[in-house]
């Protein structure tokens, strides 16, 4: 059932997005600079592993309003994505981040064809990048050894391609890589690692690094969040215990981190005191990913998650929320990483992406694409 703040807040969503897309004109945003976006496949290229998120917001909201301008801007999102497939240039395994919310929701919303076949080229580039002896797809192309925890999203791709075939490769593959993650990167108290680094000769595992937080031993936020989300749609696909257990246990850390600073996510749970950086990012991710969890549990295991998530959500929005239309960026405060403080708290789009995800799934109408 949808309350009133759902309401609201999904309104005003949709109101801004409107704007943003006027003032975008066809450009992909990412970090607003000085209140407004360039164009993020010109600066970062491509390839860039965020530039699918803007496509998922607008097919998001098609799928929600019916309105045209939203499926119209989303087709020249992907269409202008294509560029990354054919030079395949730094294609790595965030094709999922890139597809999934573009083609692939495409192909749901509409059953566009082309749209179907762009999906499983991706999902095939995705599957050419596992390493038969370390049972892991291989993050980036300049470490053959190194697999993030970032990845947990874009294997959805893979358990998509084989629902959709009947070729169980996919699946398998996928499988075989969330075991990987589990063992190697999720740690007992239900923080993550960032990279695990194998031997890409052997599959031997070497260490765990640091990424995008502070330390190889510390716990970046995003890195949770995506875990939480991950391995809760890694069980929805493939319904094996192992990865609900996995997926509460990495809930229920974030939660409890969460409430040592009301109910706003630190970039890093185990950062320095000072200076005190929040990521945004990481907070509307794991709302997504704590509803999605709710979804699949039993009636009377979904309260603590669902509440958690709300809290999160109004949370960061009563801090963060930018409801001006004549700015871009919704949700202020997300953090890049650790090691780059020029994006210290900061509109990243996929707080906006995850955010309108979140609403949609408190309505009860979101496009699943994990
Ligand atoms: N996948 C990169 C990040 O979460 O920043
Ligand atoms: N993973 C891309 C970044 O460093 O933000």
């Amino acid at each position: 059932m949808t309350t009133d703040w759902v309401a609201q807040y999904l309104e005003q969503f949709i109101k801004k997005v409107a704007r943003e897309n006027d003032r975008l004109a066809g450009k992909t945003p990412y970090i607003p600079y000085d209140g407004f976006y360039s164009d993020v496949m010109i600066e970062r290229g491509y390839d860039w592993w965020a530039n699918g998120f803007w496509g998922g917001i607008l097919w998001q909201l098609f799928n929600a309003t019916d309105q045209d301008q939203f499926r119209e801007a989303a087709i020249i999102q992907e269409k202008r994505l294509d560029r990354a497939l054919y030079e395949f240039k730094d294609i790595h395994h965030d094709v999922g981040f890139m597809w999934l919310l573009t083609a692939v929701a495409h192909y749901q919303v509409t059953g566009d064809e082309q749209a179907y076949r762009t999906g499983l080229h991706a999902a095939s580039l995705l599957a050419g990048r596992f390493n038969i002896e370390g049972n892991f797809l291989v993050s980036w192309n300049d470490h053959p050894g190194w697999v993030i925890i970032d990845s947990m999203m874009n294997i959805q791709l893979l358990y998509w391609a084989s629902e959709q075939t009947g070729d169980p490769r996919f699946a398998k593959l996928a499988t075989r890589h969330a075991q990987t993650v589990a063992k190697y990167l999720v740690r007992p108290d239900g923080s993550v690692g960032h990279i695990a680094s194998f031997n890409p000769d052997t599959g031997a595992f070497l260490t765990q690094l640091a990424g995008q937080g502070v330390s190889a031993e510390s716990a970046w936020s995003r890195g949770n969040a995506w875990a939480l989300y991950g391995f809760a749609a890694t069980y929805r696909h493939t319904r094996q215990l192992e990865f609900l257990t996995i997926a509460k246990r990495v809930a229920d850390y974030f939660i409890q981190q969460c409430q040592l600073t009301n109910d706003i996510p630190l970039a890093d749970f185990r950062a320095p005191k000072v200076p005190q950086i929040f990521d945004t990012s990481a907070g509307m991710i794991a709302a997504a990913g704590l509803l999605a969890l709710a979804e699949l549990l039993p009636k009377s295991q979904q309260a603590p998650y669902r509440q958690a998530a709300i809290k999160i959500i109004q949370a960061i929005v009563g801090r963060y929320g930018n409801w001006q239309l004549t700015e871009d960026g919704i949700i202020g405060g997300g953090t890049e990483a650790y090691y780059r403080p020029a994006t210290y708290e900061v509109p990243l789009i996929y707080a906006d992406y995850f955010f309108g995800e979140a609403l949609l799934r408190l309505k009860g109408n979101a496009l699943i694409l994990w």
